[in-house]
């Protein structure tokens, strides 16, 4: 199972990437994550990535696909992956497709999560990340067992830099310029899969599933079943 999602920020990627990675074994491969990641250490990419991502823009594709293909290449996305935040935009698609492609490999599915603006700012403002492992908190919507405290590491919460509001705004802003384009896309390819992410979590898992499996599920030759 070779997945991208995709949506715009606050859709829920990350929270359902989460439940479909476990699901079919396949690792989750967040950008936004490995980027966060990069900057908490100060690696070189790090500084050079904050100011970008605190401000709301796209990191520059070349450092974005150095990045991918170097993430394609481990020996644990073998079974598959689920790419979160990447591609953004159609450069980023079309150079995808020849990482994937240098890998003998095609995607099978692209889920759209979709999700109206008005909900986003709701959501993103409630947000609380795990300074640990990156799970997604929300405040009201999905609130750890001890306040401030990650279930799954024990790592204290915090609220991502880019969440405030005007920097919200201007990622919805790249978001309909830059990376919606993506869906008619992947809609002509036949690989689209739209999924309505409102709703809660786990309603919004079960969408996620029944799309796959109507997707995958086997074709039998000859069969009248
Ligand atoms: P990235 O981390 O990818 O951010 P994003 O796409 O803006 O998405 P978010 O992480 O904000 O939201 P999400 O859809 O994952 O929602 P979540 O599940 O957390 O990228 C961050 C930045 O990195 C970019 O702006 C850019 O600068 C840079 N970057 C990354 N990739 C790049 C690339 N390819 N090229 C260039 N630059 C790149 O949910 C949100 C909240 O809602 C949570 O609190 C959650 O608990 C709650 N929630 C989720 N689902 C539900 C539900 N069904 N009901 C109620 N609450 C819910």
């Amino acid at each position: 199972m070779r997945l991208v999602l995709l949506g715009p920020p606050g859709a829920g990627k990350g929270t359902q990437a989460a439940a479909i990675s476990k699901r079919y074994g396949i690792p989750h491969i967040s950008t936004g994550g490995m980027l966060r990641e990069a900057i908490a250490a100060g690696t070189p990419m790090g500084l050079t990535a904050r100011t970008i991502v605190e401000a709301g823009n796209l990191v520059p594709d070349d450092v974005m696909a150095g990045m991918v293909r170097e993430r394609l290449s481990a020996a644990d996305t073998a079974r598959g992956f689920l790419l979160d935040g990447y591609p953004r935009n159609l450069g980023q698609a079309v150079t995808l497709e020849s990482i994937l492609g240098g890998l003998g490999w095609k995607l099978d599915h692209v889920l759209y999560l979709a999700f109206g603006d008005a909900e986003i700012v709701r959501r993103l403002s409630g947000r609380r990340t795990c300074g640990g492992c990156g799970a997604p908190y929300h405040v009201e919507n999905a609130p750890p067992r001890r306040e401030g405290t990650c279930d799954s590491c024990g790592a204290s919460l915090v609220q991502r830099a880019d969440d405030a509001e005007d920097v919200v705004k201007r990622r919805l802003k790249v978001y309909g310029e830059l990376t919606e384009p993506l869906v008619e896309f992947y809609r002509r390819r036949g690989l689209l899969r739209e999924i309505d992410a409102a709703g809660s979590v786990a309603e919004v898992e079960r969408r996620c599933v029944a799309a796959l499996s109507g997707a995958t599920s086997p074709v039998v030759s000859g069969s009248s079943t």
